[in-house]
């Protein structure tokens, strides 16, 4: 599309916004603060937030020589803090490294704490007109859509493929205004949810909208295949107790009272309970499975039963011990052993030969 910049100017001139705070001037240190205070933040809220700094900072020498904590003191609830301690440090390279003055291309600016390239490029295009593309969020959005540009734009190749078509698309001339018209487009009209497509400037060119795309693009970060981990645990019942046993330290649960977990080998559970406990039991019954999502892995455990009916010669190595079963609403215990030992107030299952659940 050749008239890509030169439609969204003329949008933004009818349509865009032009009272926001920070518009209409030129002093890079006042668009420094807006562009940072508006990352990850609505309009609505920065403006009042803006005011009060600038009242208080009214330029970059003045937020230097601040102790860093009246610079907080003034971000306090804007959240995303590490954004005021990196502006507090930029303003100090500003004065130490650049003599006072903002750096004067948008590559330079970008060496600054906490600032990276597309918002560096946003202040040097404002502040001086510098040709620079942007590319945040809303810009990312609106050109995935209007392009077709299928792919995670979090994604390296497709990130550089948006760069590269953000800088084709350039003006010769308004780079100002057409930097703040990509902005607006893509927070007033091509929002993420819900689109005005029907008043958009793009409307009959979009390829998003064309193929009935727009609720999909851009692509959505693609979903972390979690693996699934699984294990069997042995309930080991006697006289309405069951038997618990002390984690190992290092890994799940680590030092908790848990269920013996059966290791991957064992084929026979009768056989290891009286191996690994000296314990006579029943033959063991399957109660209902479980799944307990951890952050790196699902675990899907299945729960063994098995009824002790004699508990002689018990080995007890200090790690076990037998907890009543009622009291174990108190006892610390692992999130699913509590919810199978939930399971087990069923009537009937503390008794040998009864139904087991789930099985
Ligand atoms: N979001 C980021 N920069 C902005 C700006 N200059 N105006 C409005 N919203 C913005």
């Amino acid at each position: 599309m050749s008239d890509f910049s030169i439609r969204l100017i003329e949008w933004q001139r009818k349509h865009g916004r032009h009272d926001l705070p920070w518009q209409g001037g030129h002093d890079p240190y006042r668009i420094w603060l807006s562009e940072i205070m508006l990352q990850q933040t609505r309009v609505e809220t920065v403006i009042p937030y803006y005011e009060r700094f600038l009242a208080r900072f009214p330029d970059v020498a003045a937020l230097a020589a601040a102790p860093v904590e009246d610079v907080m003191a003034l971000w306090s609830g804007l959240g995303y803090y590490a954004r005021a301690r990196n502006l507090h440090r930029a303003a100090r390279v500003v004065m130490d490294a650049h003599g006072g003055a903002f750096p004067r291309s948008a590559a330079a600016i970008a060496g600054l704490p906490g600032i990276g390239r597309s918002t560096a490029a946003a202040i040097a295009a404002f502040a001086w007109g510098e040709r620079a593309a942007i590319l945040d969020g809303n810009v990312k959005r609106v050109l995935c859509r209007v392009f077709g540009i299928e792919g995670f734009p979090g994604d390296k190749a497709v990130e550089t493929r948006l760069w590269a078509l953000a800088e084709s698309l350039l003006p010769e001339r308004g780079i100002g205004r057409y930097i703040q018209a990509q902005m607006d487009l893509g927070a007033t009209l091509c929002t993420r949810a819900r689109p005005a497509c029907a008043r958009c400037p793009f409307h009959d060119d979009c390829v998003a909208r064309r193929d009935g795309r727009v609720a999909a693009l851009p692509t959505a970060r693609p979903k972390k295949v979690v693996p699934r981990r699984g294990a069997r645990c042995a309930v080991i019942l006697h006289q309405g107790a069951v038997l618990l046993e002390r984690r190992p330290p290092a890994g799940i649960w680590g030092g908790l009272l848990a269920l013996p977990e059966l290791p991957a080998e064992v084929d026979d559970a009768q056989a290891w309970s009286a191996q690994r406990f000296g314990l006579a039991t029943a033959a063991p019954r399957p109660l209902a499975p479980l799944t307990h999502a951890f952050t790196h892995f699902v675990l899907e455990l299945q729960p063994l039963l098995l009824h002790a009916s004699a508990i002689q010669g018990l080995a007890d190595d200090g790690a076990l011990c037998w907890l009543p079963l009622g009291a174990h609403a108190e006892a610390a215990l692992p999130a699913p052993v509590r919810r199978i030992l939930d399971g087990l107030a069923a009537p009937g299952l503390f008794d040998e030969g009864a139904p087991a659940r789930g099985a």
